[in-house]
């Protein structure tokens, strides 16, 4: 058994396609000043007609595999957060794990909205410590560019395309420190993503879309965070300055501002992605991870806390020495 989950290869993939806040307001009506000064956002990717769940966390993947210096045969466990699966099954995981052409694995999805990831990074951990899997490679893939409706302003501006990966192992090292994972059903009315397949069949004919209440969503998302900033400071016998670097979910800069300030943060010490990204949803805090990691802003043994906030509500944290 390990006593510690540690990071070793991160990967991150986006589309090709840029979609600006100029393309959008030729589609309804917006501007790029009212998305900017809203949301943060300028542009987003959007994945091609070829492109899947599971071929884009391919790529991800295959770059966090390299950057651990491991073979892919190593991996003995495979967990990936994706609302947009190609297939209802099989999981986008084993898709994956076929991709890649791993025979012996344990693959599964979870599904936690925006969460995913973090609620991927604390299932990976719990599997680790016990001792059942070695070698976990966590995903986050999203193609929100499909679920969204894009002829209503309040939601197609804020998301985009991309995966996130990270690969873990267990470790004598510290690594993972804690993590804290939530949820409250009693909020779908707020943000919730019909299944249409299943809608259409029990006659129940609602849009396919994403749909939000974005101010109501942003007022909680905001007191949400701070008290999870909170539970896992204190869990950790922690001060706000003992936290290197903040890596939120990529929702809107002015949650992850407030966030910032609750941990006495400048936003200099803040991962964000999104001005290009967009919300990727389950992929964001992976993305964000993977760029902080490969353009040398995180460093080996600095602490880093993750958090994230997302349908159902869900929410998490993970506080990590990288
Ligand atoms: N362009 C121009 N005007 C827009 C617009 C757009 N894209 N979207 C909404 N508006 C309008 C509204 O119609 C409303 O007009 P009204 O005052 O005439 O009724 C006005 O702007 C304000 O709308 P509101 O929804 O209150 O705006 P907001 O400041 O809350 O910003 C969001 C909207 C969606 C950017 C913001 O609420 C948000 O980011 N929420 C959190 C979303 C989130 O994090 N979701 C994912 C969780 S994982």
């Amino acid at each position: 058994m390990s006593r510690w989950t540690k990071v070793i290869g991160t990967g991150g993939y986006l589309p090709a396609t840029i979609r600006t806040n100029d393309d959008i307001s030729n589609m309804v009506d917006t501007s790029d000043s009212w998305i900017y000064e809203r949301t943060g956002i300028k542009s987003r990717r959007i994945a091609g007609p070829d492109e899947t769940a599971s071929s884009m966390a391919e790529v991800a993947a295959r770059q966090a595999i390299d950057a651990a210096g491991i073979a892919a045969a190593d991996i003995d466990m495979i967990v990936v957060a994706t609302g947009t699966p190609e297939r209802v099954y099989p999981s986008t995981a084993c898709l994956l794990q076929e991709r890649l052409g791993i025979k012996q694995c344990v693959g599964f999805d979870i599904q936690a909205a925006c969460s995913g990831s973090v609620y991927g990074l604390s299932i990976a951990d719990q599997y680790i410590k016990t001792g059942f899997a070695k070698n976990v490679l966590v995903v986050g893939s999203e193609i929100c560019s499909r679920i969204v409706d894009w002829s209503d302003r309040s939601t197609c501006i804020l998301f985009g395309d991309g995966a996130g990966a990270v690969l873990l192992t267990g470790s004598d090292e510290p690594g993972i420190l804690s993590t804290h994972i939530h949820s409250d059903g009693g909020y779908e009315d707020l943000l919730y993503c019909p299944n249409p397949q299943v809608a259409a069949a029990a006659k129940q004919h609602e849009p396919a879309y994403i749909s939000m209440r974005g101010n109501e969503v942003f007022k909680v998302a905001v007191n949400t965070l701070g008290r999870i900033v909170d539970e896992t400071l204190a869990a950790n016998g922690l001060q706000q300055s003992d936290i290197d670097w903040l890596v939120p979910h990529q929702a809107n800069t002015r949650i992850i501002a407030a966030t910032a300030k609750k941990l006495g943060m400048s936003m200099d010490q803040v991962i964000l992605t999104l001005e290009n990204q967009g919300n990727t949803s389950s992929a964001s805090v992976l993305l964000a991870f993977n760029e902080g990691v490969r353009d040398g802003r995180i460093q080996r043994g600095q602490t880093v806390l993750m958090e994230a906030f997302g349908a159902g509500f869900t929410w998490g944290s993970v506080l990590l020495r990288y």
